[in-house]
């Protein structure tokens, strides 16, 4: 069985991911990291040489080939859950875990980011304020929610656990 854990920018997917991993004796991947160790570049880059429609073809094709992993712990991008089909196909390869973050946390934590192309050039509060509402309802038909707020990684990572192990 494989945990996968979606949820929007900043909300702690890598962090906990690897917690998790490690709790487990599980494998620990990150969708974003596949999709450039793929391409060599970054996805700032490509996000500027080709545009977000690219990413998200990469992205689907990653989210497509996670059905053949075991006991992975995928950690994946905050927008995967955009594109059609990708809720299935993430369903298909494990436990899907929303990791549903506060609004002012996600803020806090984006504040100096310079790496997330669909958070820069200000309006930081607009701009998170409106991609969360749109991408809430969809976020919102995982198999499992955690809600994050004000929890340590390490109280996040076992609630996942305890969602995976009801599901053995
Ligand atoms: C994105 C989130 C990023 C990355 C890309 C787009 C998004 O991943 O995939 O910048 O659309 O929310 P993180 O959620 O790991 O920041």
């Amino acid at each position: 069985m494989n945990v996968v854990l979606v949820g929007f920018m900043a909300s702690g997917k890598t962090a906990v991911g690897r917690r998790v991993a490690r709790r487990l004796g599980y494998t620990f991947l990150d969708t974003d990291h596949l999709i450039e160790d793929e391409i060599g570049i970054t996805i700032a880059q490509l996000f500027e040489e080709q545009g977000e429609a690219a990413f998200r073809r990469l992205e689907s094709a990653v989210a497509d080939k996670l059905c053949e992993l075991e006991n992975h712990v995928i950690s994946t991008g905050g927008g995967i859950l955009t594109q059609p089909g990708n809720l299935e196909r993430l369903k298909l390869a494990g436990l899907v875990v929303f990791l549903n973050a506060d609004l002012e946390e996600i803020i806090e934590r984006l504040q100096r980011d310079t790496r997330r192309p669909l958070v820069q050039g200000g309006g930081l509060r607009e701009k998170v304020t409106a991609l969360l509402t749109e991408r809430l309802p969809v976020y919102q038909q995982s198999d499992v929610i955690i809600d994050t707020k004000g929890k340590s990684v390490n109280k996040v990572a076992g609630d996942v656990i305890h969602s995976l192990v009801e599901r053995l």
